[in-house]
Order: C-alpha cells, then structure tokens, then sequence
C-alpha cells in the first residue's frame, strides 16, 4: 500500500505510445504503482503514435511488456482487466496541429466527468529531432498553459551539444514554465544512486572527512557487459560520453560532491549540483589526451559466447569513430575538492555489468607498523554500489588472527537485500510518481543540462576532430582500453577491480588484464 496519499486524477499522454519505451519502461512503471495503490480511479493513459492501432491492440501488447518487465508475478488478470480499461491509444501525426486540437478536447471531456481537478503530464518518448515540434504543438493548442497542472517529460538525449541543448531549452522555455519541465536521467531514480544523499546527509560521520583533507580521490565506474543491440543507428551518432558520461555519471559525480543542502526542495538540491558542475575545471582541447580515454570494442568473449565488434554490429558504420568507452578525469575547483582527481569510465561489452563508485581515502600520516606487518595494508576505502549487489562497503585493517600481529583489510558491508525486506522500485516507478506528483528534484534543470554540456564539449571536439586510427582498441569481455589504465596510472594510481559478483574484493593493479 501507498506511503502517502494516491497521486490526483491525472491524464498522462504518451508521445510514442508504440514505441520500446512505453512498452518496456513506462506502462509496465504505471501497472506496477496502480498495483501498489498510487494511482487513483480518474486515471487514463493516451498513446499518441503515427500507426494505426485499436484500443484493444494496445492493450494488448502493453500486456505482454508488463509480464515481461514487471519484476512480479505476471498481471493478476482481474487488476490488469481493470487498468487496462484506462489505456487509449490515439492515431496521429507529431506535426498535425489539428491532432493536437483535437487532443485538448478529448482531454478537456475527460477531465469533465472527474469531480477534481486534474493534472496533465505530456511524456515525450520521442526520437530528440522530434521534441521541438511537439512542444511547439502543444504550447499552441494551449495544452500546457496551465502552468500548476501540467508537466511535459523529456526524455534523453537532451541535445547532442551545449548549443543545441541551449537552443532546445529556449524552445521549450517559449511555451512552458521551467518548472513544467522534467528533463529525465533514469540514474536519479535508482535506490541506490537517491541513497548517496540519505548516506551523506543523514550521517554525521562520513561529512566531516568528506573532503580534500582525507579523501585521496573518487572512481565512478558504469561498466555494462551489453553491446548496442538494436540500437546502432542512435548509438553511432551519440557514442559513450553522450550517451552515459553528459548526464549519468555527472549526475552522480554531483552527488558525490555537492555540498550539503539547506532543505531538500528541488531547487535547494539542484542548485548544490549545479554549483559542482560549475566548479569542474575546464578541460584544455589541446590536453584531452591527458584527461580523457576513448574506447571502441573489437570482438571477443562473453562468458563463453563468441560477440562482434561493434563495427560489425547492426546499423553501425563499418569504419565508424564512435567511442564505446570513455574515461575523464575531472577536478572540482572548490575548497572541498581541490585537487582530488575524479575519475570516470563508462563502456559497453565490458567484463560485467558494474555500477559503483570508491571514495579512497588518504593513507594514515605515519605508518608506525614495521613493513611485514602493515604488507598487505591498504588505505581506507568506500564503495558505494549502485548495481548489482546493491549495498555499501567500507574497507579498513583489522589484526589477523594469530599470535603474530599482522594486518588484513576487511570489510563492514551494507547490502540492500539483507537488510530491507520489500521490492525495489525500479527507476521509471519512482520518477513517474515524482511527475506526477510536481516533484522535480530528481530532474535535471535547464542550467545543469547546459553546464554539464560544457565540461565534455572539449572532449567531443577533440575526439571528432581527429580520428580514433587505434580503433577498436579493446576487446569485448575485457575492462576497456589498456589506455584508461594509463590515465590513471600517470597520477601513481590504479583502478579499482569492480566488485565481483557475491565475493571478495581484490586490489587488482592491473584491472585491464581481467
Ligand atoms: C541509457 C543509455 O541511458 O542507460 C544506454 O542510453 C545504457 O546506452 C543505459 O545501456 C544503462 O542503464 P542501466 O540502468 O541499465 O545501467
């Protein structure tokens, strides 16, 4: 059952109701609040597609998405019957005004029969050449002039550089209020990426020594074992540092260094982020090759299975320059942070599927153990594991047992599973009962979009100026290109080896060779 009371009546209409994400993310996230008794009675779902397709066809195939992807036991079928009775499917073009005209009626006749005022949410899960159109139409019809109940989601990527995210930002801002807009990275809805602000500011012992003076340097990892799939025509002209690095790792590279917030109302929280994102030190063009690594896959193995490389993958160039891995460092100019190295790496095909992050701290001032005791001595470090093995480790020495003292890291682990009984939402649950109940801090605003654009602008220049000849330069099934070892091998460190799935940690100095 609800924490809190049911979102109010709401209509939520999808552009691109017949597309992968509707079926595979949103309707199934819809299903599963209904379920937990979110959503109310005045509740209606309009697909919005080019197709032609019946009532009954969409529910249709939204059912087989929702006993594919609802991570519970299949739709009962009398709730499922139910909600299904709320889904309409509506055939239009994007860019025919009159559909949008049309649209606000059959909205306003709906809306007509509820008692209570309702909301509207406009979600655009449309290809991003398409967004401006819609908005425009929507602003138009008058659709969203009513700035309290209506929001208009927009989906990543939020343009493919700072120019055009700033050009789409002004457009948007033509026909909607800032505070209409839910610019949507599905990172800020993960437990365990919202439990980096419970873990910070709902402790009083990590703050203290969450800074310049104790911590030695931060690695973000996003690691997937994936390749592009289907997707080749939309990954070849995005590539790793547009796709993960502008928005997820940045978001959560915010999170790890903001500055603790006076309330959590959403601008209090966005502003905290945006001041990080503010403070990162520009990337010279002329010195990307010194704080940043790409990557492409060549073939390899996957836990036994033979895959291709991503130039032979489908819809993808066969001499493309596209980076499928890409590694930062990054500083943050502030008094906090200054000089402590942030180091980000994202890749597809690699080893596994890794989402974590390691806040090292600096080695003890003295090391007043004689060397055979202290051999196996590591500095302190965090881990914050944001998937899979969800949970939180910290590693410090312990004495081994035996008559001799010697010294072991071992360590204090917080695990998600073990400790909290109950279903984890996925993402897409936790940001659509966000919209729908007016709470924007899990978005990205206009200011955050276009400042985190400009940290990897020179990064995109200098990479599409001059042609990966290296590529693929690393093979699928390993950890990426023996490069990013160097990146941060030059600053005397090393990568973390990724925790292994249900084992032990091990500092692996030679992370690349795995
Ligand atoms: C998406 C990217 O935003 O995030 C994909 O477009 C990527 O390329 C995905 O695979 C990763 O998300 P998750 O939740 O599986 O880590």
């Amino acid at each position: 059952m609800p924490e809190a009371e049911p979102v109010k009546p709401t209509i939520m209409v999808i552009f691109g109701g017949a597309g992968d994400l509707t079926w595979r993310k949103l309707v199934p996230a819809v299903y599963s609040l209904y379920l937990e008794g979110w959503i109310p009675e005045e509740f209606r779902v309009l697909g919005l597609d080019r197709q032609e397709t019946s009532d009954q066809e969409f529910r249709q195939h939204l059912k087989d998405g929702v006993e594919r992807f609802v991570k519970r036991s299949g739709p009962d079928v009398e709730r499922w019957k139910e909600f299904a009775d709320k889904l309409h499917f509506i055939q239009a073009e994007f860019s025919d005004a009159k559909a949008y005209r049309s649209l606000k009626k059959r909205i306003d006749d709906e809306m007509k029969s509820w008692d209570e005022q309702a909301d509207c949410v406009f979600y655009l899960a449309v290809p991003p050449s398409v967004v401006p159109a819609v908005a425009k139409h929507l602003g138009q019809a008058g659709l969203t002039r009513d700035h309290d109940h209506t929001r208009v989601v927009v989906e990543k990527p939020f343009g493919r550089d700072r120019a055009s995210a700033r050009d789409l930002n002004q457009l948007l801002h033509e026909h909607l209020k800032e505070g209409q807009i839910y610019r949507i990275d599905h990172y800020l809805g993960k437990e365990t990426v919202q439990n980096i602000l419970a873990f910070r500011f709902g402790n009083a012992l990590f703050e203290p020594i969450w800074d310049r003076r104790y911590i030695d340097h931060v690695q973000i990892t996003v690691a997937e074992r994936l390749g592009v799939g289907h997707r080749g025509s939309y990954y070849d002209n995005t590539g790793a540092l547009r796709d993960m690095i502008q928005n997820h790792l940045m978001q959560i590279l915010c999170l790890i260094a903001m500055e603790p917030p006076v309330s959590f109302r959403a601008d209090e929280i966005r502003n905290r982020k945006v001041d990080v994102l503010r403070a990162v030190r520009p990337i010279p063009e002329h010195e990307v090759d010194r704080h940043a690594v790409r990557g492409q896959y060549g073939a390899g193995w996957i836990e036994s299975e033979h895959v291709a490389a991503y130039r032979d993958e489908p819809d993808v160039r066969p001499d493309s320059n596209t980076p499928t891995f890409a590694a930062l460092k990054l500083f943050v100019d502030n008094w906090r942070w200054q000089d402590v190295p942030f180091y980000l790496r994202t890749g597809k095909r690699l080893a596994r599927r890794v989402s974590e992050i390691v806040i090292q701290f600096r080695p003890v001032p003295h090391q007043a153990f004689p060397a055979d005791v202290a051999s196996g001595w590591q500095p302190n470090s965090l881990w914050i594991q944001i998937q899979p093995n969800e949970g939180i480790r910290l590693r410090f020495q312990a004495k081994r047992i035996g008559l001799k003292m010697r010294l072991s890291p071992v360590d204090m682990r917080f695990s998600y599973d073990e400790a909290f009984e109950g279903r984890v939402p996925e993402a897409y649950e936790t940001l659509l009962l966000d919209v729908m109940q007016g709470d924007a801090t899990q978005f990205m605003r206009n200011d955050q979009i276009e400042v985190a654009w400009k940290i990897v602008m020179p990064v995109i220049h200098a990479w599409e100026a001059d042609d990966a000849i290296e590529f693929p330069n690393y093979q699928a099934g390993t950890w990426g290109p023996q490069a990013a070892a160097g990146l941060i091998a030059q600053d005397g460190r090393s990568w973390y080896s990724p925790t292994p799935p249900a084992a032990r940690p091990i500092r692996d100095e030679n992370a690349q060779d795995e």
